[in-house]
């Protein structure tokens, strides 16, 4: 677990809230924004106990931003890091977060866990990512109790909802128009990751339709013939080369 373990071991008493399994994540999915400063949102504050955790793991000069509904929550924002408090399922809060501190390179929600509150933070959030960065939404387990608007194969839990962006992410591909029409977030999502509980979506803008690529004797060639017959050359009008 590299700089984890070695930060547990140092923590003092704010109290930092996270399962076991969800370091090796962070470790995977988080390493490569430490090379130099990047800007981070994570929603959910509770004690206090990921806000020096993030500061040590992200590079000096890095802008860390945390939010929590809870006005007591304010008294842990410590120099380089900025506190806000709000409601996660508010687009106004959101936008105006997203105007004072983003774009952001990773977004961390550890909120409410709430499905709808989850859902309602990734759609107000999701165009403030940077091309390249994550939005990572953890505690999705919670996609599988009632309490928290989940249960098994409930469409409007969180699992349900992300299981969705794998479709729309795909949506040049289809022929099905009626009943699977283009999606606007296919030309910016560029995956989608399934851990234990914790999801992430990694944004990367594409200024061009997806393109095959042919290579044969030296000579590369680029070919969107594949996605000209099922009609979605025009999602990018004016830029898909026709
Ligand atoms: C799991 S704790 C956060 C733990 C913290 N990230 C950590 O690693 O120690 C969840 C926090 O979300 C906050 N919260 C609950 N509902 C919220 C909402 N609708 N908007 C923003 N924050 C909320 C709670 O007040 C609580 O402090």
């Amino acid at each position: 677990m590299g700089y984890f373990s070695d930060y547990l071991k140092r923590t003092d008493d704010r109290m930092l809230s996270k399962w076991v399994h969800y370091f090796e994540v962070y470790e995977r999915e988080m390493t490569r924004f430490r090379q130099r400063p990047i800007s981070f949102l994570e929603i959910g504050v509770f004690k206090g106990g990921s806000i020096p955790m993030w500061k040590g793991f992200f590079a000096e000069g890095s802008r860390l931003t945390f939010v929590d509904i809870d006005p007591d929550c304010a008294q842990h924002a410590e120099e380089g890091t900025s506190v806000e408090i709000g409601n996660q399922a508010d687009p106004d809060f959101l936008a105006q977060l997203a105007e004072k501190h983003g774009p952001f390179d990773v977004i961390l929600d550890d909120g409410s866990h709430v499905c709808a509150h989850q859902i309602a933070s990734f759609e107000a959030l999701w165009p403030h990512i940077s091309d390249r960065g994550i939005y990572v939404v953890e505690d999705c387990h919670t996609s599988y109790w009632p309490g928290f608007g989940g249960g098994y194969r409930n469409e409007a839990s969180w699992i349900e909802y992300a299981k969705r962006l794998v479709d729309r992410m795909h949506s040049w591909y289809t022929d099905q128009d009626a009943m699977f029409p283009f999606d606007e977030i296919a030309k910016d999502l560029q995956g989608v990751r399934f851990y234990d509980s914790i999801t992430v979506a990694e944004k990367h803008q594409k200024p061009e339709p997806p393109t095959t690529l042919y290579a044969q004797n030296g000579k590369v060639t680029l070919s969107r013939r594949a996605l000209a017959v099922r009609g979605r050359k025009s999602a990018f009008a004016g830029k898909d080369g026709t």
